[in-house]
């Protein structure tokens, strides 16, 4: 009897600490995450292109997915910006066209309707910061053979489609009327495996889907109305490719399992990828061998002789989910 009273006393006891530290435990750990969560992914506006990098920089996502993040630097999201095509287009948009067809000023509402998909990071920026990244970029191509073109090239450099552009900011907006705004500071991906208190991890089927890759990769329709469209693909995809029956997403077929880990690739091989081409193209000949009438053709040497002539039918047959090439 005296056992179970101890006993009884002793959980009483355990149980009272328990009551009482347990709250402070819980505020312990919530805080100890939250510290945790700015350190992957900051969200405010920057002033500064180095704040707004160091914000969300691919570098830290790469300490722990370092595979990833090598196969992603090599990737021509990881230049969609400075990229000679890319930076010459962006320049002529912000030196050209906005100032002499459109008579319109640099402001960070002009600059998205290019770098909402080019980089979209630069939804972050403060209008100064914004309107001194357009500057930067007409410097850069502007004055390329320059040191100053040169320093803006390279600040630029870091402005891309990186990991947090992909896993949050363009992660769910494909049905944004669902889901609402992506929630800030967490990663977004398509298990939604548990990260060890790295990051937030939040499970999407949406960034499986052709959808994810269409918002950028078609034509774009920015907040106050206007569209824009780099390249015309979303619309094959869908019309030539679906509709007769195809059935691979674009993740199936650009970012192909790499490896042991079955992981997908982030290599996203395109138009620059040689195998990725070949791929692409089919080819069958045709060959049809026979001769010419003697006398019929000019210039042979012999006209009495048979001339040995062959006609070639190449069919060349479009195995992406597109039309090729595009952009
Ligand atoms: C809907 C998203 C989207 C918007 C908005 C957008 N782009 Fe693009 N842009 C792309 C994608 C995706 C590609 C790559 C196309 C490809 O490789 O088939 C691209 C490619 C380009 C290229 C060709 C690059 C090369 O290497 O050949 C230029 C130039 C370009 N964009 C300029 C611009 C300009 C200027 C604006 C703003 C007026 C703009 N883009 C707005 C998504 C976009
Ligand atoms: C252009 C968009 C894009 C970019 C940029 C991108 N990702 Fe992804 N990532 C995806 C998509 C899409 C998937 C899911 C593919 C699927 O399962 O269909 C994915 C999957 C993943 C996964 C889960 C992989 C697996 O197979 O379990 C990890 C981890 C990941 N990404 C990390 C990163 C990191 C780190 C970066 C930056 C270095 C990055 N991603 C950049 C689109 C992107
Ligand atoms: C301290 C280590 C660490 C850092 C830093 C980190 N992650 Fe992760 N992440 C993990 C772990 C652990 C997992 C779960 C196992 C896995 O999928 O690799 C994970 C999972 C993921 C997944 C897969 C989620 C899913 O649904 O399958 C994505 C996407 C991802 N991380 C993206 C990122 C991005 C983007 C960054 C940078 C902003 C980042 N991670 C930074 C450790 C980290
Ligand atoms: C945030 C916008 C964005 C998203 C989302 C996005 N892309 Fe891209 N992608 C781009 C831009 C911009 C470029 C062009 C970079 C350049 O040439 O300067 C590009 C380039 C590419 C290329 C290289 C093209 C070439 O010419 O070699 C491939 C392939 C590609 N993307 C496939 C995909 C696929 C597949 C997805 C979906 C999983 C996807 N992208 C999602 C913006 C995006
Ligand atoms: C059935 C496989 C397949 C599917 C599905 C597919 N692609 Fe492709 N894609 C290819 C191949 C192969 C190439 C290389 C052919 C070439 O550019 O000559 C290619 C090229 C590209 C390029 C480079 C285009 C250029 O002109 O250089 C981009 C960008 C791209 N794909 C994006 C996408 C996007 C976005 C989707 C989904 C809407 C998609 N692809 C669906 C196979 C596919």
């Amino acid at each position: 009897m005296k056992a179970v009273t101890v006993l009884f006393r002793t959980c009483m006891i355990l149980g009272c600490i328990m009551l009482f530290t347990q709250p402070g435990l819980a505020a312990k750990k919530k805080s100890k995450q939250a510290d945790k969560d700015p350190h992957t992914i900051v969200t405010k506006e920057a002033n500064t292109i180095d704040e707004l990098v160091e914000m969300l920089d691919e570098k830290k996502c790469g300490s722990c997915h370092p595979k990833i993040y090598r196969e992603w630097e090599r990737s021509w999201h990881a230049k969609s910006v400075v990229s000679p095509g890319s930076l010459k287009g962006v320049h002529n948009f912000i030196a050209i066209g906005l100032p002499k067809e459109w008579n319109k000023p640099l402001t960070k509402a002009e600059l998205l309707k290019c770098l909402d998909c080019h980089a979209p990071i630069a939804n972050y920026a403060s209008e100064e910061l914004a309107v001194k990244i357009g500057n930067m970029i007409v410097t850069a191509h502007k004055e390329k053979d320059n040191p100053a073109g040169k320093k803006a090239k390279k600040a630029l450099e870091k402005l891309n489609v990186g990991c947090v552009s992909c896993h949050n900011l363009k992660a769910i907006s494909v049905a944004r009327g669902l889901r609402g705004d992506p929630k800030k500071g967490a990663i977004y991906g398509p298990t939604g495996a548990n990260s060890g208190g790295a990051h937030k991890t939040i499970q999407t089927v949406d960034i499986t889907r052709s959808v994810f890759c269409m918002q950028c990769h078609g034509k774009y329709t920015a907040p106050d109305g206007e569209t824009i469209q780099c390249n015309t693909l979303s619309g094959s995809f869908q019309n030539a490719y679906q509709n007769n029956g195809g059935t691979e997403t674009c993740q199936d077929c650009h970012m192909e399992k790499s490896g042991k880990s079955g992981r997908k690739s982030h290599l996203f091989p395109g138009g620059h990828d040689l195998d990725m081409v070949k791929k692409g193209l089919g080819l069958k000949v045709n060959f049809a061998q026979y001769r010419h009438l003697p006398g019929k053709i000019k210039g042979v040497k012999n006209d009495k002789a048979w001339v040995p002539s062959a006609v070639v039918t190449a069919f060349v047959e479009n195995k992406a989910g597109h039309r090729i090439p595009d952009g």
